[in-house]
């Protein structure tokens, strides 16, 4: 009896390595982040990216959380993983982020990523300041010979925020909690960027007539209504009268991580299928 050619498992092999792949783990319900997910997995179907969920209780151990990690890495159908921070206080957060493989690392924090970023290679990168170059490129900001302050030395934020605009060729000033005279060092900023996670903490004393004003930071406050509502770590009212340019929270920095994400996934997918990555 013949051999049966049948198309269907081809044509699901050739698809599964045309249609990139995001898995997405959120351990428990913190609500901060359930709405991170539903914007990441809703943006991944507009764009036709396969995307999965993955659930774990908020009592996972480390090593569940290990073990899931693991599998995904080998598992063909996905080329990007991310892990939506935080995780429960229990859990060794390190250990999960460097159990990533790094070349499905979605969301840039594998420390062979960020130690691509510090050499200037290419390699998936951290989103949210990705989408912060992604944006000022957009608008025309310029960068190179420009003053940059970074407010905040995150490893997710502010450091690698403070490398990307010196690449950019960027003059840069990283600040922190132990920087004195803050707001004489911030006005000295073309470009100054909040990602300290303090509402409306930076004021119209901060910044330098005209400067570009990017503001990172989502802090839930309650509203009058019993709900809550977002705001962002640059007090905007006041300082849109000053700066020349400011993002607003909610609507401004935050689309920009989404697309970066997508970005990376589909570089990463590219890699995976050695494709030649798009120029995006
Ligand atoms: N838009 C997005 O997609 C996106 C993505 C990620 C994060 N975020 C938001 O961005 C903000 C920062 O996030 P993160 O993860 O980088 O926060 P983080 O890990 O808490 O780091 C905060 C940084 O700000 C510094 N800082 C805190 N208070 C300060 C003060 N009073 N003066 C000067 N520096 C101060 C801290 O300094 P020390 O190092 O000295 O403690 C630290 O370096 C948060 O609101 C977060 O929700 C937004």
């Amino acid at each position: 009896m013949a051999q049966i050619l049948h198309g269907m498992p081809v044509q699901t092999e050739i698809l599964s390595r045309l249609t990139p792949g995001l898995a997405v783990v959120l351990v428990g319900h913190d609500p901060a982040s359930e709405i991170y997910v539903r914007s990441k997995i809703k943006a991944c179907a507009e764009l036709g990216i396969f995307s999965e969920q993955l659930s774990p209780p908020e009592s996972s151990t480390t090593a569940e959380l290990l073990a899931i990690i693991g599998e995904l890495n080998h598992r063909s159908d996905i080329d990007g993983i991310l892990v939506q921070m935080p995780l429960p206080k229990h859990v060794d957060a390190r250990a999960v982020l460097e159990a990533v493989a790094p070349g499905k690392d979605a969301d840039g924090f594998h420390p062979v990523n960020v130690g691509y970023l510090v050499a200037g290679r290419p390699a998936p990168r951290s989103c949210t300041p990705a989408g912060v170059i992604a944006l000022l490129k957009y608008y025309d900001i310029a960068i190179e010979g420009r003053q940059a302050v970074v407010l905040g030395r995150s490893d997710i934020v502010g450091k690698p925020m403070a490398l990307m605009l010196l690449h950019e060729n960027a003059t840069v000033t990283i600040c922190h909690s132990r920087t004195v005279n803050l707001p004489d060092v911030c006005r000295r900023a073309d470009i100054l960027v909040a990602a300290i996670g303090r509402p409306a903490f930076v004021t119209a004393d901060f910044i330098a007539s005209g400067a570009t004003v990017i503001d990172v930071g989502i802090n839930r406050l309650p509203a009058a209504d019993g709900k809550s509502r977002l705001v962002g770590d640059v007090a905007f009212k006041e300082v849109a009268e000053v700066a020349g340019a400011i993002t607003p929270v909610p609507g401004g920095v935050g689309q920009m991580t989404v697309a970066c994400l997508l970005v990376n996934t589909l570089r990463a997918a590219c890699a995976i299928h050695k494709l030649p990555a798009p120029g995006v």
